[in-house]
């Protein structure tokens, strides 16, 4: 069955709440990218998203008959954008990792923005390198990075039935040939 990319609805009217909350006597503690449900939302799974859907396979309908597309990176350009998302990710691992976000949490927490960090120079490398397939072999870790830190601290106010794992990634298990000829049947 051929699978295709979906796209994790947009949240926002929900991460409104808790913008500049603090309690009382509290200074608002400076959040560059607002509360970690709004950084998430707003900016980490989009940059990410930039780099799972770099490379894959689609199949979609064109004059209602189902078409079979692989797609990687084409252009000098299109290699950058792929870099680019991947050295915004570690940035953002690195804003995780500032007392803004990683405070009131535990050591794990650490790990998981460090991890981040770390997995994100290869995915940078990867597409410098400008490998189909080592792409979406870190593409699957980065999942696994994202998930590692969800599994502690799981996301509230998910919209009922929609889990973390509704994240449309590479599968972390599969190499990019094997992905793309599951979906050529
Ligand atoms: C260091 C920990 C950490 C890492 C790493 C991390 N997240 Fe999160 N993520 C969180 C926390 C905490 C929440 C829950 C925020 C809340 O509900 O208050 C969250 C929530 C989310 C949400 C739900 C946002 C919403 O609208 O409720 C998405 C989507 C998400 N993360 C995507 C990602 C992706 C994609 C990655 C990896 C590229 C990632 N996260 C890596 C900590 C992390």
């Amino acid at each position: 069955m051929a699978r295709h990319y979906r796209h994790l609805a947009r949240l926002a009217p929900l991460a409104l709440a808790g913008v500049g909350l603090a309690s009382c006597g509290e200074e608002p503690v400076d959040l560059p990218y607002g509360t970690a449900q709004q950084f998430m939302a707003n900016e980490v799974q989009s940059t990410a998203e930039v780099y799972w859907n770099a490379v894959g396979a689609v199949s979609e309908l064109v004059d209602g008959e189902p078409v079979f597309r692989e797609f990687e990176p084409q252009t000098d350009e299109e290699w950058q954008q792929v870099a680019d998302a991947a050295v915004k990710m570690r940035e953002y691992g690195e804003v995780l990792a500032t007392p803004a976000y990683a405070d009131g949490r535990g050591d794990d927490w650490m790990d998981f923005a460090q991890g981040l960090q770390a997995v994100s120079r290869q995915a940078e490398q990867a597409a410098l390198d400008k490998s189909p397939e080592a792409v979406f072999e870190v593409g699957g870790t980065l999942y696994n990075v994202c998930t590692a830190c969800h599994q502690s601290y799981p996301p509230a106010d998910l919209p009922a039935g929609m889990t973390v794992d509704d994240i449309d990634r590479p599968s972390p298990d599969e190499t990019l040939e094997e992905y793309r000829a599951q979906d050529a049947t």
